[in-house]
């Protein structure tokens, strides 16, 4: 495993669409497990290809709760298939260090994709799940945070040295 360079704002990369994945292969499974090791690193709630520079239809998430069980996802090819309701949440992405801002997502969610052993999965999203899964399937459609954000929210915090 690799931790990748993560694009940052203004790489043309970030505002392109992803391929679908068709063979899940070798090379995508490393690629799996380099986002995984990269979203972990930088403490990142999820992460999707194209932040590392792959155009492929892949997305991480671990909403895992100090203490509590283990949740992460993996989804390749991920569609949105319902979305319900709508939330009004803090939010930033790797791709932005130190932005966050507030944003109208989805309160629920549902996405149909494949695994990483290429099953067919329907996730079931609420709250956070639900924030995530938005944002990193926007980021398969070239799309960014900082383009739907409550206008007036975005705070730069500079972090401690
Ligand atoms: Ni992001």
């Amino acid at each position: 495993m690799a931790i990748r360079n993560i694009r940052e704002y203004g790489d043309e990369i970030l505002t392109k669409k992803a391929k679908e994945v068709e063979v899940i292969d070798e090379k995508i499974q490393t690629l799996i497990d380099d986002m995984l090791e990269t979203m972990h690193k930088y403490n990142g709630v999820g992460l999707a290809a194209p932040q590392v520079g792959i155009l492929k239809q892949i997305i991480t998430i671990d909403i895992t709760v100090e203490g509590g069980e283990e949740e992460i996802y993996v989804l390749i090819n991920p569609k949105i298939e319902k979305t319900k309701g709508e939330q009004i949440v803090e939010e930033g992405c790797l791709s932005f260090p130190n932005q966050f801002a507030k944003i109208k997502r989805p309160k629920e969610i549902v996405v149909t994709a494949l695994d990483r052993n290429g099953r067919k999965v329907k996730i079931i999203g609420k709250d956070l799940l639900a924030q995530a899964l938005a944002h990193e399937i926007d980021h398969l459609n070239g799309e960014l945070f900082i383009d739907k954000i409550i206008p007036n929210t975005l705070e730069i915090i500079t972090p401690e040295e």
